[in-house]
């Protein structure tokens, strides 16, 4: 990534994080977006999902920014509880995850021009793909 996307993106978070309701509104755009994922939520303490989730938004940004040092343990260990032998978040719900994100992002960033979103989209992707990669376990290559 650019260090101007990387930029675009910081700014962005922040002005989302300005919003109190930023997660709110995400896990409100996210939950509704299909069943199986209010499912997969069904008995989740909200305060602490978002917290975990403002936390992660954070580590993308250091793994974009530095992408040779590899993923940090934080998100070696959210890799393995969505993996398939914990919570079984399959690629397809990924799609939805980046989708509610982006709705979220342009409904609170007041400054949300095309590339913004853009931006937002290649950080989030870094960790899409990562976990994606290791839902089996352990990545191999
Ligand atoms: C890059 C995308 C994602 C990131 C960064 C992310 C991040 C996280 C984090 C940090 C946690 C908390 C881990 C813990 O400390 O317990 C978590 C839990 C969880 N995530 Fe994700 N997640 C992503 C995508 C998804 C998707 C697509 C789903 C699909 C439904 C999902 C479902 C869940 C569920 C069900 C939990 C456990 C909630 C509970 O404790 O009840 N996540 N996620």
């Amino acid at each position: 990534m650019t260090p101007l996307a990387l930029a675009v993106f910081e700014a962005s978070l922040k002005r989302c994080e300005a919003r109190r309701d930023f997660l709110d509104v995400f896990y409100e755009n996210f939950l509704a977006s299909a069943p199986e994922v209010s499912e997969k939520f069904a008995h989740t303490d909200f305060a602490r999902q978002k917290e975990a989730l403002r936390a992660s938004f954070h580590h993308l940004l250091l793994v974009a920014r530095d992408p040779k040092q590899g993923p940090d343990p934080y998100l070696e260990e959210v890799a393995v509880r969505h993996g398939a032998g914990h919570l079984a978040i399959g690629a397809h719900l990924y799609d939805l995850w980046l989708d509610s994100l982006l709705d979220t992002v342009r409904a609170c960033d007041p400054e949300c021009l095309p590339g913004v979103e853009a931006a937002w989209e290649e950080v989030m992707m870094v960790g899409i793909h990562y976990l994606c990669a290791n839902y089996e376990g352990r990545h191999r290559g």
